[in-house]
C-alpha cells in the first residue's frame, strides 16, 4: 500500500489518542459521568436504524424547538415569528443532529472508517460492479462476525480456520492467558494442536516469561481412557506444557459443572485475557461457536466478563496439577464407596465359601496381587492367613475405604493404584506374583474387547511361570437371556437383587441390572438401600443411591474363557457359584452346567 494511503488512518488514530489523553486530564468523577452518558448514547445509537436515523434527530430538533420556546417565554428574542428563520433553524438543527449521530457512531473507529470510505470511493465508478460486490460481501462477512461475537455467537465450520483469530486474540488479549477446556489431553492434542501452535508463537512474541495457565475439566475416567488409548497424544500434550512453562491443571468435570451453572457459562470452553474473554462451544458436527465478552459491559446471555473472570478464578483455585492426578478411575462416587462394605459384607465373604475357595485356588502361592482391591476385604482376609499381599486399587475413593477397613481390622495394606494395563510397566521393581486375584465382577468394567485382552495379558506377564489368575464375572448370559423379565421385575426375577449372592452378601445395600441392552451387551448396574428390606419393584426407585449406574460389559457365555486362552493362560478351571464344573481343557462348560449361578469364577494358570 502506498504510504499516503496508510497515513490517513494513522493520523486519525493519532487524533483519537489525543482526545483520550485530553479526557484523562479531567477529574475522575467527571470522567466517569461523561463516560456513562457517552456509553448510554452509543448504546441508544446501536439500537434500531430508524431510531438512530429518524427518531433521535427529529426528537432532538423538537427539543431544540421547545427550548427556544421557553427562551422566548422569558422574553428573549430567539427566532421571532418569521417562518423562514424558524424553518432554517429546524433544518439546521436536524442536519447538525444527523451529523452528530453519524460522527458518534464512528468516532471510536477512525481507521476503520477511513478504510470503508476508501473502499466506497474506489468502487463508485459505474463499471466497477465486480469490486463493489466483492467488497460489499467482505464487509457483510465482517459485520456478521462482529455481530455474532458480541451477540448470540459466530459459528465456524472448520475450527482450524480460527488459527489466525487466535493469534490475534493472543496478540490483543493483554496480560496472561488462562484457558478452561473440557477436552481430555489426548483429544486436545489430536484436535487442537493448531491452537497450541498459536499459543506457542504468542509466548515467543510476548518474550517476557508469562504465567499462562490451562485447566482441563474432563471426567477423571476420560483421563484414564485417554491414557489407555492415546497415550502418546496425552504425553505430548503434557510435555508441551512443560516445554512452554504453561501451568496445566485439572478439575473434576462434576465440580466444574456446578461452577459453570453458577456463573452462566454453559458448556463452553473459556479463553480469558485482560481485555476480553472468548467462549467457544463445539457441537457434534465439529463446528465451533464463538462469543466475546469485554470488561465493564452489560450482562449478555446470562454472564459478563467479570463473572467469567470469577468463574476462571474459582476453577483455577480448585484445580490440581495434572501430573498429580492419579490416572485412576472415577468408578464410584463417595456415597457408594462408603456403602460398599454394606454391599460386600467382608465377614460373610471370607467365612461363607469365598475364604475356603481362595485357600484352595491359591494353594502353593504366597505372593499375591489383589488386582481389584476395592475396600480391601479379600486382601485383609489373605493377609490374616499369612499371604504376602499387594493391594491394587485405582479408584481413590475406594482406596481410602480400603485403608480405613484394613486399619479397623488392625492390618496395614501394601497399596498401589495402577491401571491393569499399566501394571507391567509401572509395578515398582518389576515385581512378579505367584497369584493374582481379580474378583467381584471387575473385568467387565473395562469398556472394549481389545483393552480387556490387554488387561489379561498384563496379568499374565506379571505372573511367575506356573502362576495363577483367579478372576470372575457375573452370569451375564443369564441376564441377557432373561432381559425382559428381569427389567420388568428385578425383585421377582433376579433373586440376587435382594437376597445377595456368593460374592456380595451384604443385605443393607444391594444392586440389580436396571437396564440390560442386548444389542450392545451392556448392563447398567444400579444400587439401592435395602434396609428395611425392599418388598416390591415400586420401592426400587425411591431407595436408589444418588450416583450413576455402573456400566458393565455383559460377557456372552464362554467369552471370558476364550479371552483367558487368548491371553496365554493354558489351563482354565471353571466354577459356578464357587463349585467346580467338569469340562474339556479347551472349552467352556455348557450353559446348562452354569445354570442359575450368579457368579462364574475362573482359576487360570499359565
Ligand atoms: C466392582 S469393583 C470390585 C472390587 C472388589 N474386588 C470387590 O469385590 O469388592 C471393581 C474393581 O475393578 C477395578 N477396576 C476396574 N477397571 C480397572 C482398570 N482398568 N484398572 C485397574 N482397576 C480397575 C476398580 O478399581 C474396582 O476395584
Amino acid at each position: 500500500m502506498p504510504p499516503n494511503e496508510e497515513a490517513a488512518p494513522a493520523l486519525l488514530i493519532e487524533r483519537n489518542a489525543r482526545i483520550q489523553k485530553w479526557a484523562k486530564a479531567l477529574p475522575g468523577p467527571l470522567r466517569s459521568v461523561i463516560r456513562a452518558i457517552w456509553h448510554a448514547w452509543l448504546h441508544l445509537l446501536a439500537s434500531r436504524a430508524w431510531v438512530r436515523d429518524f427518531a433521535i434527530p427529529v426528537a432532538l430538533t423538537a427539543l431544540a424547538r421547545v427550548l427556544v420556546g421557553l427562551l422566548e417565554q422569558q422574553g428573549l428574542e430567539a427566532l421571532g415569528s418569521n417562518a423562514f428563520t424558524e424553518s432554517a433553524f429546524d433544518i439546521s438543527v436536524l442536519l447538525a443532529t444527523m451529523a452528530f449521530v453519524r460522527w458518534s457512531i464512528t468516532w471510536g473507529v477512525p481507521a476503520m472508517m477511513a478504510n470503508v470510505r476508501d473502499i466506497a470511493a474506489a468502487t463508485q465508478e459505474p463499471k466497477r460492479e465486480f469490486l463493489r460486490e466483492l467488497s460489499t460481501e467482505e464487509v457483510a462477512t465482517t459485520r456478521a462476525i462482529v455481530r455474532g461475537l458480541t451477540g448470540t455467537g459466530y459459528r465456524v465450520e472448520h475450527p482450524t480456520e480460527l488459527r489466525p483469530w487466535f493469534e490475534k486474540f493472543f496478540d490483543k488479549g493483554g496480560g496472561e492467558y488462562i484457558g478452561v477446556d473440557s477436552h481430555g489431553p489426548g483429544d486436545y492434542m489430536a484436535q487442537f494442536e493448531w491452537f497450541l501452535d498459536a499459543h506457542a508463537s504468542s509466548l515467543k512474541d510476548r518474550g517476557i516469561p508469562k504465567r499462562d495457565r490451562r485447566v482441563l475439566t474432563t471426567p477423571k475416567q476420560e483421563l484414564a481412557l485417554e491414557l489407555r488409548h492415546r497415550k502418546s497424544d496425552y504425553q505430548s500434550f503434557y510435555r508441551w506444557h512443560l516445554d512452554h512453562f504453561v501451568d496445566i491443571t485439572w478439575m473434576d468435570s462434576h465440580k466444574a459443572a456446578k461452577l459453570r451453572r453458577r456463573y452462566g457459562i454453559g458448556d463452553a470452553d473459556v479463553a480469558l485475557w485482560e481485555n476480553f474473554a472468548v467462549l467457544f462451544e463445539g457441537d457434534e458436527t465439529g463446528c465451533l461457536t464463538l462469543q466475546m465478552w469485554f470488561p465493564g459491559e452489560a450482562e449478555r446471555g446470562g454472564t459478563t466478563y467479570e463473572r467469567i473472570s470469577q468463574f476462571v478464578a474459582d476453577i483455577l483455585g480448585g484445580s490440581m496439577p495434572l501430573e498429580e492426578v492419579a490416572p485412576g478411575l472415577d468408578l464410584v462416587d463417595r456415597e457408594l464407596a462408603e456403602e460398599w462394605i454394606n454391599y460386600l459384607d467382608p465377614k460373610r465373604r471370607s467365612s461363607d465359601g469365598v475364604g475356603t475357595f481362595l485357600s484352595e485356588a491359591l494353594s502353593g502361592s504366597r505372593f499375591v496381587l489383589d488386582a481389584a482391591g476395592g475396600i480391601g476385604a479379600d486382601s485383609v482376609h489373605l493377609l490374616s492367613r499369612g499371604y504376602h499381599v499387594t493391594t491394587n486399587e485405582v479408584d481413590e475413593l475406594l482406596r481410602a475405604q480400603a485403608e480405613q477397613y484394613a486399619s479397623s481390622q488392625g492390618v496395614r495394606l501394601n497399596m498401589i493404584g495402577l491401571l491393569w494395563e499399566d501394571l507391567p510397566d509401572q509395578l515398582p521393581g518389576n515385581m512378579k506374583f505367584e497369584a493374582i486375584i481379580c474378583l467381584g465382577n471387575s473385568l467387565c468394567l473395562v469398556d472394549d474387547t481389545r483393552s480387556r485382552v490387554q488387561c489379561l495379558r498384563a496379568f499374565q506377564s506379571i505372573l511367575v511361570d506356573g502362576g495363577t489368575l483367579v478372576i470372575d464375572e457375573r452370569n451375564f448370559q443369564l441376564m441377557l437371556d432373561n432381559a425382559h423379565s428381569i427389567e420388568a421385575d428385578p425383585i421377582a426375577n433376579f433373586p440376587a437383587s435382594t437376597m445377595g449372592d456368593v460374592m456380595y452378601q451384604g443385605k443393607k445395600l444391594r444392586g440389580y441390572p436396571a437396564h440390560i441392552d442386548r444389542a450392545t451387551r451392556t448392563v447398567s448396574w444400579r444400587f439401592f438401600r435395602n434396609s428395611p428390606p425392599i418388598e416390591n419393584r415400586g420401592e426400587l426407585e425411591a431407595r436408589r443411591l444418588g450416583g450413576p449406574d455402573l456400566l458393565l460389559h455383559a460377557f456372552s457365555h464362554g467369552e471370558l474363557f476364550d479371552l483367558l486362552k487368548q491371553a496365554g493362560f493354558g489351563n482354565v478351571d471353571v466354577y459356578a457359584d464357587l463349585l467346580p464344573l467338569a469340562h474339556d481343557a479347551d472349552s467352556m462348560p455348557d450353559l446348562t452346567a452354569v445354570g442359575q449361578a450368579d457368579f462364574i469364577t475362573y482359576v487360570a494358570r499359565i
